[in-house]
């Protein structure tokens, strides 16, 4: 029988040291494992040594930040795209772009299957699991965290111990943290329960709203197509700018969010997001599109936001639909070019400018001093023509306005 081979999505965390050990001892196979930098900072630290101490056979560490930032991260942003209007979904757009990683090394490799480290019951595992049956049907994935043996923590650490796994000494988080340069989500322990406000330690980069600076701090982002592409009046790539901002706004406690949302599987979850850099490009996006955007093609762009969104958050990034609505997104970004002013002060984001070479804002339209253009007579007809329908109606379905002694009553002739 031919030896199996396996490609392992690894953190460096527990699970997923415990599962290249566990994978090994069950199918006596090699095990490869793939680790992406998406802009965490703490994770990555000693990585490639743990995974060899472990027992891998080879080890890719890849950094995907230009990636994840371009490809995924600002056709997010271009999209609008909030999950349940709130959530900007740092932690599902990494899991398709870990996934081709995977893939990729699968395939180089010739690995027989890929493995995961999600549980059975997030929304992780789809997204893992949808995106390698669009780049690799061929290819097997293993979900160990599925069909273990182990049930709790402490037995993982013991495997470990017995198995010389190196594992973390320090003291570990109460909570279950997933982090990138988009945002960090954090969930488990007593946040589990809603009506529970979240400790101060639950928050990893961002300052409490009341520990922020007495002074707001201004910054303005320059947009060319709906991307960002410069901070305070420099020019900068986009890695860049999001690690810069995520500093910036999170130093004033902004990008906080505690969401109860609906996961795919149907559970509703409690989760703590910190995204200062999301939650202020989102924003500055939107003032940005509201000033530049046609109003037909701004309400439509509303609703396509909202299907970006769901298709995001539920792990179908690699399917044809994405790929179509970034076509129309991108048509809309043609004249969302400019620069927003935004006030970061204790926790809240504001807006303190807009312009734009696109602006659709006519000062001569919109001005009630002499220096109006607009055709007041106009409006007769307009509204005229526009309440008609409305007008038939009622005069058909009611008797009309009946002025009584006691006020003023509509009657119906029939209910309607
Ligand atoms: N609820 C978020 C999502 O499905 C984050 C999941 C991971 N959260 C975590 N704390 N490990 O995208």
């Amino acid at each position: 029988m031919k030896k199996e081979k396996i490609a392992v999505a690894y953190s460096g965390g527990l699970d997923t040291s415990v599962i290249v050990k566990w994978l090994q001892e069950k199918y006596n196979a090699d095990v490869v494992t793939v680790t992406g930098n998406l802009g965490q900072k703490k994770e990555l630290v000693g990585v490639p040594e743990k995974a060899y101490k472990t027992g891998a056979k080879k080890v890719y560490v890849q950094d995907l930040q230009k990636e994840f930032v371009e490809e995924y991260i600002f056709r997010a942003l271009k999209a609008g795209a909030l999950y349940e209007h709130t959530y900007p979904m740092a932690t599902a757009l990494g899991r398709p772009l870990l996934a081709k990683a995977l893939v990729e090394v699968a395939l180089r490799e010739k690995c027989t299957a890929v493995a995961h480290g999600c549980t059975g019951k997030g929304n992780d595992q789809v997204r893992f699991e949808t995106a390698v049956a669009a780049l690799a049907p061929h290819l097997k994935v293993l979900v160990p965290l599925r069909d273990w043996e182990f049930k709790s923590r402490e037995e993982e650490i013991a495997y470990c111990e017995k198995h010389d796994i190196p594992v973390k000494a320090t003291k570990d988080s109460p909570y279950s943290i997933d982090e990138n340069i988009w945002g960090t989500s954090i969930e488990c322990g007593i946040l589990e329960d809603p009506m529970v406000e979240p400790p101060a330690d639950a928050y990893q980069r961002t300052v409490s709203p009341q520990e922020a600076p007495d002074k707001p701090t201004y910054v303005t982002i320059e947009f060319k197509e709906g991307v960002p592409v410069g901070l305070n009046g420099k020019k900068i790539s986009g890695v860049e700018l999001i690690h810069v901002l995520n500093d910036i706004a999170g130093a004033n406690g902004v990008g906080r969010i505690d969401l109860v949302e609906n996961r795919l599987i149907g559970i509703k979850s409690r989760e703590i997001y910190e995204a200062p850099a999301a939650v202020t490009l989102h924003f500055a996006h939107r003032e940005l599109e509201r000033l530049t955007l046609e109003k037909e093609v701004m309400h439509y762009k509303m609703k396509i936001s909202h299907d970006y969104a769901t298709i995001i958050y539920n792990g179908l990034w690699f399917t044809p639909l994405r790929p179509a609505l970034d076509a129309f997104i991108n048509e809309t970004q043609k004249t969302v070019n400019g620069t927003v002013k935004v006030k970061l002060y204790k926790g809240n984001v504001d807006i303190a400018g807009r312009t734009s070479p696109n602006s659709l804002y006519d000062t001569k339209l919109a001005t009630y001093t002499v220096e109006d253009t607009f055709d007041h007579k106009a409006s007769e007809g307009f509204i005229k023509i526009f309440s008609l329908s409305v007008k038939t109606y009622y005069r058909v379905n009611t008797n009309g306005f009946k002025a009584k002694k006691k006020g003023i009553k509509t009657r119906l002739k029939k209910k309607v």
